[in-house]
């Protein structure tokens, strides 16, 4: 059972009270923690029960209902660090009882199948297991020892990041204004969270490149495909088809950036995924009942140093990769990895992880961006005939080259985490 927040209007300093001038909203204190952690997505909720197992205590601010995260339906590819963390932590047994573990990919283009064999060339495998179960798992986890995650807030703000006693205010889910002070504020808030916005515009670089196109994507109550991922590039554009159960399809279409799934019906969805996903030898794609569809943007982010002080910023929040690599959700968890161990030893007064943090952090995340935007460009299709025959060149490639695919290989798997 989750602990009850407790919200006592404490004696707070004068000091304290300035600093959060909320004229309209009477502002209650809750008790302080030492790591306020904002965003319960797959890095806030993560960090949470790491830094549990360290034995520091957190508190987690979301701004959705604990339905809608649990029910959000996002990414399903965990690389091979990513799974052995999960397990490591206690985190594994679901996952490993309903996960699929795959030991290769397909790349399909002219027509034919082309098997990238992850085991035979690295060793290692992927686990496919949606983000959102992932996230059931972490909330049970967090709420089974007593975690506190307190969903349905609004208005939340970072306080004196620059200071040693940083403070987050929010309005909680029944309309009470509150302050929560802390030793550390995590931002793990996503892409359109509000702490990355803390740190000064002038110390902040963001890098970053959008593309020309977006996914469409579909869950469907139909069997997948096949038993592994299949990349498919095509000259109407490029095609996924992934999975979450053996009953249960997760299909990609790369549409206009500026398409709605309103311009999508199901049948035209089904007719594109025949055309992209067809092979010489016949094959056809299985139709069924759609359950979720939406459009996903491209785009690829990094906003630097990850680091303001006492603000940590991990996973969306800081940077975003396209979809096309499956890199997403594992870098958020990489990110907290390493903040699992460099805060715990900034609150026990040893600054060197944390200080690090940031320069460690976007080693790994630039790998993964380069890896994404890779992929991306080799499989999508840019109406440039030059593009065309550069990206069908490179598949020919690793297709004929151990050397070639075996780099595809170790970065699909995953490198370890720092
Ligand atoms: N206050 C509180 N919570 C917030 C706020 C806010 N101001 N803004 C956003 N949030 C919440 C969001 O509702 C979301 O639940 O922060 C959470 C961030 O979670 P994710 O977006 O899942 O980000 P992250 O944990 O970094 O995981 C990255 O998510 O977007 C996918 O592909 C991406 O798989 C990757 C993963
Ligand atoms: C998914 O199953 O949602 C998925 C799989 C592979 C990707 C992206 C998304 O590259």
């Amino acid at each position: 059972m989750s602990r009850e927040r407790v919200s006592i209007e404490r004696g707070t300093s004068e000091e304290r009270s300035e600093r959060w001038a909320q004229p309209t909203r009477r502002a209650s204190t809750v008790e302080p923690t030492q790591v306020a952690i904002i965003g319960a997505g797959p890095a806030g909720l993560l960090l949470s029960h790491l830094l549990h197992l360290a034995g520091v205590e957190s508190v987690v601010l979301e701004r959705r209902s604990r339905e809608y995260v649990e029910s959000r339906v996002r990414a399903g590819v965990l690389e091979h660090p990513t799974a052995e963390l999960l397990r490591e932590v206690g985190l594994g047994e679901r996952m490993d009882r309903v996960g699929l573990v795959h030991a290769g990919i397909e790349l399909r283009f002219d027509g034919v199948d082309h098997r990238v064999a992850f085991d035979e060339l690295v060793g290692k495998t992927i686990t496919v297991y949606g983000q959102q179960e992932v996230v059931k798992d972490l909330v049970a986890a967090r709420l089974r020892d007593g975690g506190q995650v307190e969903f349905d807030v609004t208005e939340t703000a970072v306080h004196d990041i620059d200071t040693d006693a940083p403070y987050i205010t929010y309005v909680d889910a029944h309309g009470a204004g509150q302050r929560l002070d802390c030793d550390v504020v995590a931002g793990c808030d996503g892409f359109h969270g509000i702490a990355r916005g803390a740190v000064p515009a002038a110390v902040l670089r963001v890098l970053d490149r959008t593309y020309p196109f977006a996914w469409l994507g579909i869950l469907a109550e139909v069997p997948p495909l096949h038993e592994e991922l299949i990349y498919a590039r095509h000259a109407l554009g490029f095609a996924l088809c992934s999975m979450r159960s053996p009953e249960i399809t997760r299909l990609y279409l790369q549409v206009d950036a500026d398409e709605t799934v309103e311009e999508w019906p199901d049948d035209r969805i089904w007719e594109e995924l025949a055309k992209r996903l067809a092979v010489d030898d016949g094959g056809t794609v299985n139709v069924g009942p759609v359950l979720d569809k939406g459009v996903t943007a491209m785009r690829s982010f990094v906003a630097a140093p990850m680091r303001q002080g006492r603000l940590f910023l991990a996973g969306d929040a800081a940077h975003i990769v396209p979809p096309t690599g499956a890199k997403g959700m594992n870098l958020a968890i990489a990110d907290v990895s390493l903040l699992a161990r460099a805060l715990p030893a900034l609150l026990r007064g040893s600054p060197d992880l944390a200080d690090a943090y940031s320069e460690t952090a976007l080693r790994r995340v630039w790998r993964a961006e380069h890896f994404s935007w890779f992929m991306t460009s080799m499989l999508h299709r840019t109406g440039d005939d030059f593009d065309e025959q550069l990206a069908l060149s490179q598949l020919r490639y690793i297709a004929g080259s151990t050397a070639a695919a075996t780099s595809l290989a170790e970065n699909y798997v995953g490198l370890p985490f720092a």
